[in-house]
């Protein structure tokens, strides 16, 4: 009889030895795959790179751009979807976008009237947002091909995008080589370390310029997104968008959103930031030390029961709530992007830095590492 229950116990311990082991096969299942996503009008072959975690989360990055083209998560019955707004094919990123889910460089926002002055010297890029310079100018870090590497090291996924900017592309003085690295991990986030280096004093100011719908990729608009920022002010626009240099406290405003508030309740209100932006589309200036990987931010979709945190070490966050869409682009699926249908959460320096000398400085010199890390976690609420 003892014997038997002997033999029991070792059974059940084999077993409980083999499910660990299960468990510990699943985790490392993390992987890596690429395909062809087509050439552009330059005859450049362009990848897809598809990362996949243990908990089957997958990301979509091309190296056209560096642009995230999918994000499936899951909602709270465990159902896989897409999160993100873009395009089925690279024609359709190549011939236009409002910036799906792409990097933004050499400057990220807007610089007034495409000028600043450096070290004496004035600069003038292009005047591509009525009269000023946005998200890099014509042809930004946003429609170029990245050199991309695969990283694959235990429990870590990765894809490593180098591209180096000449000097004067675009109007921007020295060379600038940056590199931006987009993480899958098995917490379910996407971690994107930005770092870049120049030959001559120059300004950057890179960012992701992802469009989320947590519920539904951008079928319906994203005003029951429920949004916490950890901002107490805004730096106020004038009406082209361009900040006055002024920091406005949200305490009392519709920009308050330091506890969680559904972006459509003051969407509309009475409200002259609001009327310039169309709706949201501001810096925020967050709370926090510039330079330390902090909770920034927090989106939770009700329906879906999903939930985005979004942590930074960047002083400021642009909250754009889609209100260009207008309808007039048909994206992945057959989805139409109308009008608030997508938000983005631009993690960056404060827009036109380079002409405000009250915001923290985006110059960057021979020697000096540019460094910023952002991410993005995605789980459930039930
Ligand atoms: C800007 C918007 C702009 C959009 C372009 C955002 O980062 O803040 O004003 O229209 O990018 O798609």
């Amino acid at each position: 009889m003892k014997l038997q229950k002997f033999i029991f116990l070792i059974f059940i311990l084999s077993i409980s030895f083999m499910i660990t082991n299960c468990t510990r096969e699943v985790t490392i299942d993390m992987k890596i795959q690429k395909q062809a996503f087509g050439t552009t009008p330059g005859g450049q072959e362009v990848l897809l790179y598809t990362l996949t975690n243990s908990n089957n989360m997958q990301v979509q990055i091309t190296n056209y751009g560096g642009i995230i083209t999918s994000i499936l998560v899951p909602d709270k019955n465990g159902k896989l979807s897409d999160v993100v707004l873009g395009y089925d094919n690279l024609d359709s990123y190549i011939k236009v976008t409002p910036y799906f889910g792409c990097i933004v460089g050499r400057y990220g926002n807007r610089i007034a009237k495409g000028q600043f002055t450096l070290n004496g010297k004035t600069y003038s890029l292009a005047t591509n947002n009525g009269r000023n310079h946005l998200h890099g100018g014509i042809v930004g870090f946003d429609k170029v091909v990245w050199t991309a590497k695969e990283i694959t090291e235990k429990e870590v996924l990765g894809l490593e995008l180098s591209y180096l900017s000449k000097d004067g592309e675009e109007g921007y003085p020295g060379s600038l080589s940056a590199t931006v690295t987009y993480t899958l991990t098995n917490q379910n986030e996407i971690k994107i370390d930005y770092l870049a280096t120049t030959d001559q004093p120059t300004v950057v100011n890179l960012t992701n310029h992802s469009y989320f719908n947590l519920k539904d990729a951008g079928l319906t608009p994203i005003l029951d997104h429920q949004l916490m920022l950890d901002a107490d002010a805004i730096t106020p626009v004038d009406s082209t968008l361009i900040p006055t240099g002024e920091f406005m406290p949200v305490a009392g405003t519709p920009f308050d959103f330091k506890n969680l508030t559904p972006i459509g309740e003051r969407i509309n209100a009475d409200d002259q930031q609001i009327k310039y932006g169309l709706g949201y589309d501001h810096n925020f200036v967050l709370n926090g030390k510039m330079g330390e990987l902090r909770l920034i931010g927090k989106v939770y979709e009700p329906a879906s029961g999903r939930v985005l945190e979004v942590l930074t070490t960047e002083p400021g966050v642009q909250f754009y709530s889609g209100n260009f869409l207008d309808g007039s682009i048909t994206g992945k699926n057959g989805a139409v992007y109308h009008r608030r249908h997508g938000f983005c959460l631009e993690t960056q320096h404060y827009p036109d830095s380079p002409n405000q000398p009250n915001f923290p400085s985006t110059v960057l010199n021979p020697g000096e590492k540019y460094q910023a890390t952002t991410i993005y976690k995605f789980s459930v609420k039930k």
